[in-house]
C-alpha cells in the first residue's frame, strides 16, 4: 500500500488543499468538529444578505471576528511542512479555505485564499445584491474596523463612500472571488498529487477542487482526523493530526 511519503517523494507538483483542521493545532477552532464554530454560532445567521440587511448581524459578525483575533495565533507544524515542501521545489502551492493567513506566516509563497482573508476589511457598497459585493474599492487592515468599534462606532462605514464594511471573507450565499477560484482551478489542474488536509470536504464549490485535480490525473492524498466523502478516491488516506503527519512526511521526503 502506498504511503504518504512515497506519494510525495515521487511527486513534482504537489498542491495542498487545506481546511480549518490544519489550523486547530494553532488554537483556531474548526467549524464542524464537536465544539467547532458552528456549534457556537448558527451558520444560517451569517449569510451575505442578512449581513447587508441587519445591523445586528453585522454586530454579531464583528464580535465573532474579534474573538477570532483575541489571542495571537501562530503557524503549526502542518503549515511549516507545506512551506518546506514548496521551498524545496516539491510543492506548487496551497489552495486554502482558511482565512487566518497562517500559511503565509509559515513561509508559503503561493497561497490561494478561496474563502478570502480575515486580515482585511472591504467596502461592499450600500445595497449589494445576490451575494456580490458592490463596493467602491476601499480596503483596510482588519484592525481599522476594530479601532472604529473601540471608538464606539457599532457599524463601521466606508470612509470613502459611506458603504457597508465587511471582513474580506466569503459568507454563505456570497459569490466566491472569481480571480482566486480561477487561480485555484489552474493550480489543481497542474497537480500530480493533491493533498487535502484538515477539511471535511463537505462545502462546495471549494470541495470541487480536489475532484478537479483527480479528474486531471492527479493522485489524491487525504490527511484528516475523520473520514471524508472523497476517501474512496484517494490513493492515500491518513486519519490523524495534520501537524505530526505532515511534519514526519516532509522530513522523510526532504531528508530531515
Ligand atoms: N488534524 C487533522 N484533521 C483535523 C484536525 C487536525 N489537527 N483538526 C480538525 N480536523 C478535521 C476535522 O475532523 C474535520 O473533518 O478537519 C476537518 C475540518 O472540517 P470543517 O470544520 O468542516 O472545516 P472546513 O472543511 O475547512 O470547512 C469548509 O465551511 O463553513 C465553511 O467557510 C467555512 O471554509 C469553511 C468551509
Amino acid at each position: 500500500m502506498t504511503t504518504l511519503e512515497e506519494l510525495l517523494r515521487d511527486a513534482h507538483r504537489v498542491v495542498a488543499f487545506t481546511g480549518a483542521g490544519v489550523s486547530t493545532e494553532s488554537g483556531i477552532p474548526d467549524f464542524r468538529s464537536p465544539g467547532g464554530l458552528w456549534s457556537r454560532y448558527d451558520p444560517t445567521r451569517f449569510t451575505f444578505s442578512r449581513y447587508v440587511a441587519s445591523p445586528e448581524t453585522r454586530a454579531e459578525a464583528w464580535d465573532m471576528r474579534r474573538a477570532f483575533f483575541a489571542h495571537p495565533v501562530h503557524p503549526n507544524a502542518a503549515h511549516r511542512a507545506l512551506a518546506r515542501l514548496e521551498a524545496a521545489g516539491r510543492s506548487a502551492g496551497v489552495i486554502t479555505q482558511n482565512i487566518d493567513g497562517l500559511h503565509q506566516a509559515a513561509g508559503s509563497r503561493k497561497v490561494v485564499e478561496i474563502h478570502g482573508t480575515a486580515r482585511e476589511v472591504i467596502c461592499i457598497g450600500s445595497a449589494p445584491k445576490h451575494g456580490v459585493p458592490d463596493g467602491c474599492g476601499w480596503t483596510a487592515p482588519h484592525t481599522w474596523a476594530f479601532d472604529r468599534l473601540d471608538a464606539g462606532d457599532p457599524d463601521p462605514r466606508c470612509p470613502a463612500c459611506g458603504g457597508l464594511v465587511k471582513s474580506s471573507t466569503v459568507l454563505f450565499e456570497q459569490v466566491l472571488p472569481q480571480d482566486a477560484i480561477a487561480e485555484a482551478y489552474a493550480l489543481a489542474e497542474q497537480a500530480d498529487v493533491l493533498v487535502a488536509v484538515g477539511s471535511s470536504l463537505q462545502v462546495y464549490p471549494a470541495a470541487e477542487l480536489p475532484l478537479v485535480a483527480f479528474r486531471a490525473g492527479a493522485r489524491l492524498a487525504i490527511v484528516n482526523d475523520e473520514s471524508t466523502p472523497l476517501d474512496d478516491l484517494a490513493t492515500v488516506v491518513v486519519h490523524g493530526k495534520a501537524g505530526p503527519v505532515l511534519d514526519a512526511a516532509a522530513s522523510t521526503v526532504l531528508g530531515g
